[in-house]
């Protein structure tokens, strides 16, 4: 391919994909791929449509140098499905959510984010929105391996 899209896909689009977006925005930018991989994230709830990312995920991934403020909560839309070559989930219910309105011809555009990582044997990335600081942390570390992996993989996709 001469390019390829990948939307990250989580809840609320508020903690988690924003964050996966973000870092692997970082990788692929490092790797000069910037113009052939387009990077994006979006939530299968309506929740938090037009806000700002959580200020915890924003300020853990502010330490980090990743910068969340200028993106904004949206949902999954009807036309994203053809439109991107890979949704990338954080957890089976994110994938079944996913699932429930992609048509049939596309689902296998849908892939868990851990199974792209090396170092962290964990299926999923666990929901932090309920949780205490360290949960942030923990979505950042899970997201810099994952990447790291998926890159390489869009790499091999990805004509000279
Ligand atoms: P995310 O986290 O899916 O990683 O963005 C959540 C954000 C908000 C809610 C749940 C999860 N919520 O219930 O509003």
């Amino acid at each position: 391919m001469n390019s390829i899209a990948v939307c990250f896909v989580c809840l609320g689009n508020i903690c988690r994909s924003p964050s996966a977006e973000a870092v692997m925005r970082a990788l692929v930018e490092e790797a000069k791929l910037a113009d052939r991989i387009v990077i994006d994230s979006a939530g299968t709830g309506d929740w938090h449509i037009g806000q700002p990312p959580d200020e915890r995920a924003q300020r853990a991934a502010r330490k980090r140098g990743y910068d969340l403020s200028n993106l904004r909560g949206r949902q999954v839309a009807a036309d994203d499905f053809a439109r991107f070559d890979l949704f990338i989930v954080m957890d089976d219910a994110n994938a079944a959510a996913l699932a429930s309105v992609c048509p049939a011809q596309y689902r296998d555009k849908i892939r868990l984010l851990m199974e792209f990582a090396a170092r962290d044997d964990s299926r999923v990335v666990v929901d932090p929105y309920f949780g205490g600081d360290d949960g942030f942390e923990r979505v950042l570390d899970q997201c810099e391996d994952a990447c790291e992996g998926l890159l390489k993989a869009l790499r091999t996709q990805l004509v000279a």
